[in-house]
């Protein structure tokens, strides 16, 4: 399958569910990224895969001169209306990440919270960011560690998906600094910091639950599955969650990292 049609089932995949609350869920990690850029007042900063914009409401209120974008257009509806609500200017488009309409150097600081790393192409991922920020300008990525959290969460889902297509890039390869010196370190002089966004909840039915809600991956693959295999889905997913119990109901770390560029 070539990338343009399966970024077209990505956007409405993203689209499929509303996703606030899953934003809400990781907010922890929006402030820990949002603090180390440090946005200034008049900053032209540009978020990509923005979601429902939680990083470009923290850089605008800050004063930040914000351009916003995402590939499905019901989460940037939703960023729009949540933007207005907060009384906040930020200009949003729907975007794919891979191909920007930003000019050369357009922008003094670029962000992403695990964003950009969900798109397949991530050589054209480094090279946007290489091209929209200007020289001395900076980069702030997270992205989730492979494996554990939600890298270990993908791995109990993955039985129940259709194989990735050939040659797309996994988001978890952002988890990995040598990875991702090897895509950015020629643009930019890097350096990574670690944070953990954990998962709480009372249940593993009622975290699965919250995601099938409102994560558009998991809606997704629910909704593609027969009868039968969704509830094998739904069993093997509380069941996974609830290896996570401890006094407290349900906590699973998720830990990240943050990557922090200066443009060359
Ligand atoms: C896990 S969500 C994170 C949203 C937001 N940054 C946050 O932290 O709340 C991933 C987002 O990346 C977007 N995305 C995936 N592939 C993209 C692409 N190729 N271009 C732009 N956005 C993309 C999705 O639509 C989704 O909104």
């Amino acid at each position: 399958m070539a990338f343009g049609e399966l970024k077209q089932r990505q956007g409405v995949m993203w689209g499929s569910a509303p996703f606030e609350e899953i934003a809400r869920q990781i907010s922890v990690m929006h402030d820990d990224l949002v603090a180390r850029l440090d946005p200034q007042p008049g900053q032209r900063w540009l978020d990509l895969g923005t979601g429902t914009g939680e990083v470009a409401f923290r850089a605008a209120r800050a004063g930040a001169q914000v351009s916003a974008s995402d590939l499905s257009p019901e989460l940037v509806d939703t960023a729009k209306r949540q933007a207005a609500e907060q009384g906040l200017e930020i200009d949003f488009a729907v975007v794919d990440a891979e191909k920007t309409p930003y000019g050369d150097a357009s922008f003094e600081v670029v962000s992403s919270s695990v964003g950009v790393i969900f798109a397949p192409d991530h050589r054209a991922i480094a090279g946007e960011l290489a091209r929209v920020t200007q020289p001395g300008g900076r980069i702030g990525l997270t992205a989730w560690r492979p494996n554990v959290g939600v890298g270990e969460m993908f791995v109990a889902m993955k039985p129940f998906q259709p194989p990735p297509p050939e040659g797309a890039g996994s988001p978890f390869q952002w988890g990995d600094e040598s990875y991702v010196e090897g895509l950015l370190g020629d643009a930019f002089e890097l350096e990574f910091h670690e944070g953990d966004s954990p998962q709480t909840g009372e249940s593993g039915e009622q975290i699965w639950d919250d995601y099938v809600s409102w994560y558009g991956p998991s809606r997704t693959l629910h909704d593609s599955l027969e009868p039968e295999r969704r509830a094998e889905l739904n069993r093997t997913m509380a069941e996974f969650f609830e290896r996570f119990r401890g006094e407290d109901g349900i906590h699973q770390s998720r830990p990240y990292i943050v990557i922090l560029g200066r443009r060359r």
